[in-house]
């Protein structure tokens, strides 16, 4: 005797079986056969027509054929979603993708009849050890995983005609050569070149499934850049074992620099203003003065450092190095600025001694002018250092304009 539940189970079933053996254009008969609402345990009949439909594709397959062997190039059909565009490093160059690489074919060897009431097979990924697929491979790839959550990433779907859909998603770490000479105010072109690694374009023929070759990059979210385009480009690399087809696809990036407007540019223009202000300190008040002197200095090697620890050690100038290098010019000046005005000071009193003078300059004119930061400081020196950000900024700009 059933309860109920499994009553409604079973019904539920046979319901299921009804609706496939109806849509899969069985006849009425068929379908009266099998309305019955009895639990039956025995395999339906579908697994087994698939099974052999399988059993058959496979009996005289060899794997290691391309299709369409002999004849013309394979046309294998690609598109690509980007699922998330991680990480940018400069000192590495390079930069990780997530992404889905789908690729599309037709293998006629797996084609079967189209009477069939099945018409299209989805298979576990597994299954493309059995069939030939593709040796795509990411040319310039440093290193890649397939995702193996909850089961490995890959998909199969084979259609009576042969048509072939496999798909995966894998993490790359892909190679990306930067010019960082604009370095923080720089575009990039990263790109993911897709190739076939033994099958010449004799033999296998790439493209994008254009319209939709590329899909995500509008919603990818890349920290410090903003992707403000992508081109797909497809190109014959000849290399010494043949000529290869390549799918290249390049992201533009422009560097967001609001991150070093906070990290870097607004300290430095603090920090050269803050050795302003021993300007103000009186002169005789020399540990005062030296402290500030040094610990803006130190300062501003600490920030070079630390703008320097994220780029990679290459030797021509880069735009910031311009900007760091004024600001430390302007801040070494400012206590080179004190050692003169000291040495003036000490000077014009010895001198005061030896001729005769008693104790400290009477000459008040004298001891002043001595200290006047106007006079030792080059005639301009407090205007130019006052316009200091403007002009850092316009000399930056002039080498990105070069
Ligand atoms: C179960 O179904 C198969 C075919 O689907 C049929 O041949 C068999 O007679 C059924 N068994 C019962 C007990 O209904
Ligand atoms: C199994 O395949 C045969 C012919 O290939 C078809 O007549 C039959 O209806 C199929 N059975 C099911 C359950 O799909
Ligand atoms: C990136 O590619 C675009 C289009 O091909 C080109 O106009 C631009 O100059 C390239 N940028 C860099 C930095 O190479």
């Amino acid at each position: 005797m059933t309860s109920l539940p499994q009553y409604v189970f079973w019904t539920s079933l046979t319901s299921l079986l009804f609706a496939t053996t109806f849509t899969a254009g069985g006849s009425l008969n068929d379908v009266i056969s099998v309305a019955p609402a009895a639990p039956n345990t025995s395999r339906p009949s579908s697994y087994t027509n698939a099974s052999t439909i399988l059993a058959d594709l496979l009996s005289d397959y060899d794997i290691r054929l391309r299709p369409g062997f002999g004849g013309d190039a394979l046309l294998l059909t690609m598109d690509v979603i980007i699922a998330s565009f991680d990480a940018i490093s400069e000192v590495d160059m390079d930069y990780t993708l997530t992404m889905y690489l789908h690729q599309y074919w037709t293998d006629e060897r797996l084609s079967w009849s189209p009477d069939s009431p099945i018409d299209e097979m989805t298979l576990s990924g597994e299954f493309s050890q059995n069939i030939w697929v593709p040796d795509t491979f990411l040319a310039n790839d440093k290193h890649s995983f397939l995702h193996e959550v909850t089961e490995r990433n890959k998909m199969l779907r084979i259609g009576s005609d042969g048509k072939i859909a496999y798909g995966m998603r894998l993490t790359s770490t892909l190679s990306c050569s930067m010019n960082l000479r604009n370095f923080p105010l720089d575009a990039q072109n990263c790109t993911v070149e897709i190739e076939s690694y033994g099958y010449t374009t004799s033999e296998v023929l790439m493209k994008w499934n254009h319209p939709l070759a590329v899909h995500g990059v509008e919603q990818a979210d890349v920290p410090q850049f903003t992707i403000t385009g992508y081109q797909t480009e497809d190109s014959i690399v000849s290399t010494a074992t043949g000529s290869y087809q390549r799918l290249s696809l390049v992201f533009q990036l422009q560097r967001s620099v609001g991150y070093f407007i906070f990290q870097t540019y607004l300290p430095c223009v603090l920090i050269v203003m803050l050795s302003w202000v021993s300007f103000w300190i009186n002169h005789e008040a020399t540990s005062a003065r030296v402290a500030l002197g040094i610990t803006t200095v130190l300062t501003m090697t600490t920030i070079s450092t630390g703008v320097r620890q994220s780029l990679p050690r290459i030797s021509y100038v880069k735009s910031i190095d311009i900007y760091l290098v004024m600001c430390f010019v302007f801040v070494f000046a400012a206590l080179l600025e004190y050692a003169a005005v000291n040495y003036s000071y000490w000077g014009s009193e010895r001198r005061q001694r030896k001729s005769g003078e008693e104790g400290w300059p009477v000459n008040k004119e004298d001891r002043e002018s001595a200290v006047n930061v106007q006079k030792w400081v080059p005639s301009g020196f407090m205007d130019v250092s006052f316009v200091l950000p403007v002009a850092s900024v316009a000399i930056v700009k002039r080498f990105i304009d070069d």
